[in-house]
C-alpha cells in the first residue's frame, strides 16, 4: 500500500531542474520538464550512488561517481556500468498546487 505525500508546489522546482527530498528509508528526486514531473530514488544501480548532482539532460541523469546513465521517466538504466533500472514513484500536482509523491507504506 502506498500513501501520497506532498513535498513542494510547481513555482518551486524551475523547468529543467530536479531537486532531492529525503524521508526516513530513501532518498528521491524529483524532475521537472515543463507541466510534466518525475520522481526516481536516489540510488544507482550499479553501486548505489547518490545520483543527485549528476548532469541531468535530455530526461536523463548521470551517475556522478561512474557515469551510468537512467532515464528519469522510466528508471530504465541507458549505459554501463549500471544495468538494473532505478525505481520510480508515482507523482502528482494535487488541487492545492501541491506536489505529492506516492511512497509504499
Ligand atoms: S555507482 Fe553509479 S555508475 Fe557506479
Amino acid at each position: 500500500m502506498s500513501h501520497w505525500i506532498g513535498i513542494s508546489t510547481m513555482d518551486q522546482l524551475a523547468d529543467g531542474s530536479y531537486e532531492r527530498f529525503e524521508f526516513d528509508d530513501l532518498d528521491v528526486l524529483v524532475f521537472r520538464e515543463g507541466d510534466s514531473l518525475y520522481a526516481i530514488e536516489d540510488k544507482c544501480t550499479h553501486d548505489s550512488a547518490e545520483l543527485c548532482g549528476g548532469l541531468y539532460m535530455n530526461g536523463e541523469i548521470e551517475c556522478p561517481r561512474h557515469g551510468a546513465r537512467f532515464c528519469i521517466k522510466t528508471g530504465q538504466a541507458l549505459s554501463a556500468p549500471a544495468y538494473g533500472a532505478v525505481s520510480t514513484f508515482p507523482i502528482r500536482i494535487n488541487d492545492d498546487g501541491v506536489i505529492e509523491v506516492a511512497l509504499e507504506d
